[in-house]
C-alpha cells in the first residue's frame, strides 16, 4: 500500500529523513510543504500519510500548522509525525494529534530524530562531534521508524510536563516580519537562488539584491544556502558558520 510523506525543511535535514523514510518504505512519494502545496493540495489519499518537519519554537513551524489544517483528512489513514530538532520535540506532536482530532483523523504514531541545530543563538557554538554523530546516526534511527511504520505500529505521544510554559514560547513566535531584520553583505552577487529555494517565495530579487517580502517562516534557508555568505539577520549570524546537511544538495530544496 502506498504512502505519502509531507515535509518541511530549510537546512535539508528534513528532506535528508524524507528520502531516506521513502526509500525504506518503497511505493512512497514524498512532497514539499510549501507555499504552492498549501495552497492547492496534490494528493491525499493513502493508506499511511506521514509528516517530517523541523521543530521551531517548540511546535510545528506554521506552514506545517496550516498545511495540516487545511488538508483533507480520511478516517482509516494511517497518520504518522516524524520531527527533528536540536532539543526535543516538545509541543509539535501533541498540536498534529489535535488538529486531526478535530478534523476526523487520528494521529497514530509520533518518531523524534535528533539532528543538528541550524538556529545560531540557540545552537552555536555547537560542538562538533555532536553535529557529525547525529548525521551518522540518523539512517539507523530512519530505518527504525521505517519498520514501525510498515507494520503500523501504533505509538502513543509522551505527555508534556510543561505543556503550557512550552505553548507560550510558541506562541511568541511570530515569524512573518521577522525578515525585516536580514540584511546582505556587499559580497552578494544577486545570484537568486535564495529566491529561488524559499519554500514561501518570500524573496524578489531588485537590482541584484534580495528583498524580504515579510511572509517569512524564518525557515533559514536563505541564510545557510547563500553561496557567498552574504546574508545576516541582525549582527547574531555575523561570522558564525552555516550549516546545511551535507548530503543534500542545493537544486534538492527547490523542488
Ligand atoms: C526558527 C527556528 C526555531 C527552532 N526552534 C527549535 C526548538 O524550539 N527546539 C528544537 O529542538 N530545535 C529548534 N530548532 C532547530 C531545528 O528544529 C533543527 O535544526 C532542525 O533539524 C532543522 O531542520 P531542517 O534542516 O529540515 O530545516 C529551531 C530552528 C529554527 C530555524
Ligand atoms: S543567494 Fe546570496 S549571493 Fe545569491 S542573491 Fe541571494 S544573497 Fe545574493
Ligand atoms: S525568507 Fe528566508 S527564512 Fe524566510 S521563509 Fe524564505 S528562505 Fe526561509
Amino acid at each position: 500500500m502506498s504512502t505519502i510523506i509531507y515535509y518541511f525543511t530549510g537546512t535539508g535535514n528534513s528532506l535528508k529523513i524524507a528520502k531516506d523514510l521513502a526509500g525504506n518504505l518503497k511505493d512512497t512519494k514524498i512532497i514539499q510543504i510549501c507555499k504552492r502545496t498549501v495552497e492547492a493540495f496534490e494528493d491525499t489519499r493513502s493508506d499511511k500519510i506521514g509528516f517530517v518537519f523541523p521543530v521551531y519554537f517548540r511546535g510545528l513551524p506554521h506552514l506545517v500548522r496550516r498545511f495540516i489544517e487545511n488538508m483533507p483528512i480520511n478516517r482509516d489513514t494511517y497518520y504518522f509525525a516524524v520531527a527533528n530538532y536540536g532539543g526535543y520535540p516538545a509541543i509539535s506532536f501533541k498540536q498534529i494529534s489535535n488538529i486531526l482530532d478535530s478534523r476526523g483523523g487520528r494521529l497514530s504514531a509520533a518518531f523524534g530524530i535528533p539532528m543538528p541545530g541550524n538556529m545560531w543563538f540557540m545552537y552555536y557554538p555547537h560542538p562538533k562531534q555532536d553535529f557529525i554523530d547525529r548525521i551518522n546516526d540518523q539512517p539507523k534511527e530512519t530505518y527504525k521508524i521505517a519498520t514501525a511504520i510498515l507494520n503500523r505500529t501504533e505509538v502513543e505521544i509522551e505527555d508534556i510536563i510543561n505543556y503550557s510554559a512550552e505553548e507560550a514560547i510558541y506562541n511568541s513566535f511570530k515569524p512573518n516580519d521577522m525578515d525585516k531584520y536580514f540584511w546582505t553583505e556587499k559580497n552578494c552577487n544577486g545570484c537568486g537562488i535564495c529566491a529561488k529555494n524559499c519554500p514561501t517565495d518570500n524573496i524578489k530579487i531588485v537590482k541584484c539584491r534580495p528583498i524580504w517580502q515579510h511572509k517569512c517562516e524564518y525557515c533559514l534557508a536563505c541564510i545557510h544556502w547563500c553561496p557567498q555568505h552574504a546574508i545576516e539577520y541582525k549582527r547574531d549570524s555575523v561570522n558564525k558558520e552555516r550549516y546545511h546537511h551535507p548530503d543534500i544538495k542545493i537544486h534538492e530544496l527547490s523542488r
